[in-house]
């Protein structure tokens, strides 16, 4: 691991630079940023309000470089593309990533900053975490596969900003995984 990666939530101070990043043209590519994700993060930052998401801004030596966003998946409440991919033995969570600081773009700093969180979050009984990134996106599947992600579905999205997009579904466990056999889980 790298020891100088660190990931806070995201507040007020890095706000500003997590909207420019949201709207820079090589992020807007393939990023959600709707009207209801706009106010989704407003009403999370600047009202304090809970959102389906957390935000976690990632911090190289201290500077803003990337943002993973986190939704628990539960037996209640899950995307529908998700249902068998659920963990039997703990909790799940989807991600969603960039790095949004163009200074850290293309320096291999993205699977390392991926593997460092899932491995390092914070729910100690999340055992599976759940990313898709569409077809179109290689340098994001070659960046999932290079944090321990496993290609294990695809899926073209019904509805929503991503409408008509294929997509990869892949997943990975955490250490307690391991001695889980596979049709348990
Ligand atoms: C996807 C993203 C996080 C990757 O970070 P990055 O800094 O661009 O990529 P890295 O330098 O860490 O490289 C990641 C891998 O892609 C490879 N790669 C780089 N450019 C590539 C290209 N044009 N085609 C294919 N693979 C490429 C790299 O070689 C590296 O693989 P390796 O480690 O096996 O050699 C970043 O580009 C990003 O935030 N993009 C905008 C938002 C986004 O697409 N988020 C993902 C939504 S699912």
């Amino acid at each position: 691991m790298d020891s100088k990666i660190t990931f806070k939530k995201l507040d007020k101070e890095n706000y500003e630079i997590l909207k420019e990043w949201w709207h820079s043209e090589r992020v807007k590519q393939f990023w959600d940023n709707s009207k209801e994700m706009e106010e989704d993060v407003d009403n999370y930052v600047l009202k304090g309000q809970k959102s389906y998401y957390d935000y976690y801004i990632g911090l190289y030596d201290g500077v803003p470089y990337a943002l993973v966003m986190t939704s628990e998946q539960t037996e209640d409440d899950y995307y529908e593309y998700y249902k068998e991919y659920l963990s039997k033995t703990g909790k799940t969570y989807a991600i969603d990533f960039m790095i949004g600081n163009d200074d850290f773009v293309g320096k291999h700093l993205s699977s390392i900053t991926l593997r460092t969180f899932v491995e390092e979050y914070s729910d100690e009984e999340a055992d599976r975490f759940i990313i898709d990134p569409e077809f179109d996106n290689e340098v994001a599947f070659r960046c999932y596969k290079g944090a321990g992600f496993v290609d294990v579905d695809e899926y073209i999205v019904k509805d929503g900003f991503f409408k008509g997009k294929k997509l990869h579904l892949m997943i990975r466990g955490r250490e307690r995984e391991k001695n889980v056999p596979p049709e348990e889980r």
